[in-house]
């Protein structure tokens, strides 16, 4: 799938600009707060039809009324998306055609993004392992959304049940009963699908960490989930705590993933270029794996992806960018150490107070 042209109207720093993609690597060099990142976000939301991690109508330029993204996307069928964020909400369209529904239009742009702030993956909070392995299941598999969505609205009922029993004092359990069971099934699902994105991640990573970090070591992603069987034994167990503390206290709302390097915490032990490497290998993993099973290449945004990665790995990504022959926006401050070579078949922007230009020297 390849991104080919994008218009921006009032997307932050964006008054009005017209790009036009090339269909391998393509450069956006640019200082600090030049405009980068805001563009990658724009194609970010235009495929998950949400901002990362802000609310939606902050992407709208300051004092305008609304923000608007227009796409190009060549597929196995060609399509036009477009998003129009106002201060109230969002309408979205594909070929010019209003979208009732947003799991209808989730999935259509396939993209996988690292962004800065993925660099926590690792050793910030589980919510962020959580957060980010979710949307990529939910992309791949749109059943898993559902059922997330599904798992938290039993959560919801079951916690603010939890609250009135305990308030009450109420020793009447017939309902919690029935959201413990509901939210047992739920979690064998959800456990189910992580599970098994685990594994077949794992199946990737090792040859990419060592492809990309140019060196041997092993690398394992491991799924921790909170339980795993007697699903409803272990939630109606905990019925005492949770009544005490009017939340339920495991589940996979708490679940966790690890890291490993050679058979030691990546979290204690990876420097922040480790860190780094295993983040895209993960996400490289991840493209493979949607490639093989949803027969379309994602588009891979990377947002200042060459800090702390030495000369050696910039090359191996831009070298393994190039030779998968997937559409990948990278933004950096400079493009100094790659290679030569590897610029060939890329296209090159310069970003200059949210400016774009196409740069046509190569180097
Ligand atoms: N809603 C908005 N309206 C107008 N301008 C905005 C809005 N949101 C952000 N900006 C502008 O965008 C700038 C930040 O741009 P961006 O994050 O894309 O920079 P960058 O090129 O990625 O920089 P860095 O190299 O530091 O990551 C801010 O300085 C701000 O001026
Ligand atoms: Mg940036």
């Amino acid at each position: 799938m390849i991104v080919n042209t994008i218009s921006l109207s009032n997307y932050r720093g964006y008054k009005k600009t017209d790009i036009v993609f090339g269909k391998g690597v393509n450069f956006f060099i640019g200082n600090n707060g030049s405009g980068k990142t805001n563009l990658l976000e724009a194609i970010y939301f235009l495929a998950l039809a949400k901002s990362y991690k802000t609310v939606d109508n902050s992407t709208i330029m300051s004092e305008a009324d609304f923000a608007r993204i227009n796409a190009k996307i060549i597929s196995e069928r060609d399509f036009s998306a477009k998003i129009v964020i106002t201060r109230t909400g969002k309408k979205i369209s594909l070929n010019n055609k209003e979208i009732d529904k947003l799991s209808d239009y989730i999935g259509k742009v396939l993209v996988l993004a690292f962004l800065p702030e993925d660099m926590d993956l690792i050793k910030g909070p589980p919510k962020n392992r959580r957060y980010f392995i979710d949307m990529i299941i939910g992309q791949i598999d749109r059943s898993y959304l559902i059922e997330l969505a599904n798992y938290k609205k039993i959560l919801r009922q079951r916690n603010e049940l939890l609250k009135l029993l305990s308030d009450t004092r109420s020793k009447d359990f017939t309902l919690l009963d029935i959201y413990t069971e509901q939210l047992a099934k739920s979690s064998r699902l959800i456990i189910d699908y992580r599970k098994h994105f685990v594994e077949k991640i794992n199946l990737e990573l090792v040859q990419m960490y060592h492809y990309l970090a140019a060196n041997n070591k092993t690398i394992f992603f491991k799924y921790n989930p909170l339980i795993e069987d007697n699903i409803l034994k272990q939630f109606q167990d905990k019925y005492d705590k949770d009544l005490i503390f009017k939340t339920t206290s495991l589940g996979p709302h708490r679940d966790d993933y690890d890291f490993f390097i050679d058979n030691l915490f990546a979290r204690d032990f990876a420097s922040q270029g480790e860190q780094r490497v295993i983040i895209l290998a993960i996400i490289l993993s991840i493209a493979n794996i949607i490639i093989k099973e949803k027969k379309a290449k994602p588009i891979l945004l990377l947002d200042d992806v060459f800090s702390e990665l030495d000369y050696l790995r910039q090359n191996q990504l831009v070298k393994y960018l190039n030779s998968a022959d997937m559409q990948s926006i990278i933004t950096t401050t400079n493009i100094k150490d790659i290679n030569n070579s590897f610029l060939n078949n890329s296209k090159i922007f310069s970003v200059k107070n949210h400016i774009v230009k196409e740069d046509k020297i190569n180097g």
